[in-house]
Parts: C-alpha cells; structure tokens; sequence
C-alpha cells in the first residue's frame, strides 16, 4: 500500500476486494457497495478519509490506514475502477416498505420540509459526480449514513444532508433505504 507505482486497479482486486468485493459489490452490509458509484464522489471521500475529514468510527477504523498513502493518481485510478463495475440490487421483499421509500425519494415528506432526494441524487438514485449514487446500496448502510448525517457530525462535507434529513422519522429512514437497495 505504501508503494507508489503499483496501479489503482491493483489495489482495487487485491486489496479493497476484500471488504468491497472484486466488483464493487460487496456482500457483508457493513462495506459499502462502490459498484457503479459516482468517480468524483469517491475521489472525495477517499481524500476526506486521508486527511481525516470523514471521523465516523467505521471510517477511522478501516479507511484512515488503508487511505494514508494513497498517491492521487491512485486515488483516481480507483475512483474510476469501482465507478465502472455494475452495480447488482437486492430483490424487493417489503412491497409496502419499498412503495412509502419509493414516495419518499421521490417526493420528499412536504410536512416535515424534507425535500425530494431525486432532486440531487437523480431519479434513478445513480448519483452525479459528487452526489453519490444511492441505487443498490446496502439498505443497513445506507440506515447507518442518515443516522449519522441527522445525529453526528462525523461527516462534516455532509452538512447539506444534516439540514434535509433533519426531520426524517427512524421508520422513513428503513423505508427509503430499503427501496434504494431493490434499484
Ligand atoms: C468506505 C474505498 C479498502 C472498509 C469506503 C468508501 C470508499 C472506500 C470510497 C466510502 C463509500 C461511500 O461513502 O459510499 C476503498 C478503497 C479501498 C478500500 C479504494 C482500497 C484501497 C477497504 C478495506 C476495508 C474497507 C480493505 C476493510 C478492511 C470500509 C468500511 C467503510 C468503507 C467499513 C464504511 C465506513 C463508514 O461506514 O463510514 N471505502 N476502500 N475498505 N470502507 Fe473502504
Ligand atoms: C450523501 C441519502 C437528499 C445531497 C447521501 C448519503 C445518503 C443520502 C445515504 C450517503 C451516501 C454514501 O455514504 O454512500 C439521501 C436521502 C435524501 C437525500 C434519503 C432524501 C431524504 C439529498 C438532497 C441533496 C443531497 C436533496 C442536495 C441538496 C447529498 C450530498 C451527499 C449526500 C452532497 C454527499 C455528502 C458527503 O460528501 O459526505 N445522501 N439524500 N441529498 N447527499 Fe443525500
């Protein structure tokens, strides 16, 4: 990891495979899928995580080490590795739950001021350059991020989200995640 000449796409299959999956998919909810994820978010945060910027504890635990030596030209050459693969959805299961998530993403929740998702992360949920893809994503992962968006500052590049998810109930927190896992 501390050698700057081996390629980003290197480092993606023999080192960050292991917890994000060859192709981004990863399978323990724990790791973020970076399947098909937006090149200039994840250039973002790879940086946010060197320079210690992204503190939640997963973060620090993982992704502070593993990032620390990361030339920039890696960080781009993985950045663009991961935002190539295709991302694969969990199958629908909670038609109820993922109908209120689908309301929700795409029409906000007007009594609580909380806007449409789709307006910054897309109608599909696949993002666009630093508004991350949201589309298939792990549904705990994406429970875990909006709780701490809402509760922590442990992602200070994340304030936008801070403010939108301010009133989001527990409930409508599982519901959206769960239909942007099925996308
Ligand atoms: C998060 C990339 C290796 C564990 C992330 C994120 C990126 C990333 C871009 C943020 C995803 C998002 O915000 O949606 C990479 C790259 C790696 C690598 C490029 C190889 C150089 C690993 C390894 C592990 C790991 C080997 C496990 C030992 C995690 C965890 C998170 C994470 C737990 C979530 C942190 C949180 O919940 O905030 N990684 N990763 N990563 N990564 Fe990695
Ligand atoms: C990040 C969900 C609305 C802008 C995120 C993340 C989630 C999320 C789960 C973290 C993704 C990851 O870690 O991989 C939602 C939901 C929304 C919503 C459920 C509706 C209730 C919006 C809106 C905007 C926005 C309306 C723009 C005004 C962003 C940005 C980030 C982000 C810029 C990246 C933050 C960072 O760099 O740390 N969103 N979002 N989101 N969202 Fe949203």
């Amino acid at each position: 990891l501390a050698d700057p000449s081996v390629s980003g796409k290197t480092l993606a299959q023999q080192v960050c495979s292991n917890c994000h999956g060859i192709d981004g998919n990863s399978v323990n909810p724990n790791f973020p899928k970076l399947a098909g994820q937006q090149k200039e978010y994840m250039i973002a945060q790879l940086k946010q995580f060197k320079s210690h910027n992204r503190f939640d504890p997963p973060g620090f635990e993982y992704m502070w080490g593993l990032s620390r030596s990361l030339t920039d030209k890696q960080i781009e050459e993985l950045a663009t590795y991961f935002s190539r693969q295709k991302s694969l959805a969990d199958k629908p299961d909670d038609a109820k739950r993922e109908g209120n998530g689908r309301d929700i993403f795409e029409h906000g929740v007007a009594a609580q001021s909380i806007p449409a998702c789709s307006t910054c992360h897309g109608m599909e949920a696949a993002g666009n350059s630093t508004f991350p893809r949201l589309a298939g994503q792990h549904a705990d992962y994406t429970v875990k991020q909006l709780n701490m968006f809402q509760r922590t500052g442990e992602r200070p590049e994340g304030a936008i989200m801070k403010v939108i998810v301010h009133d989001l109930t527990p409930d409508s927190m599982e519901n959206v995640a769960a239909y942007l896992a099925t996308l």
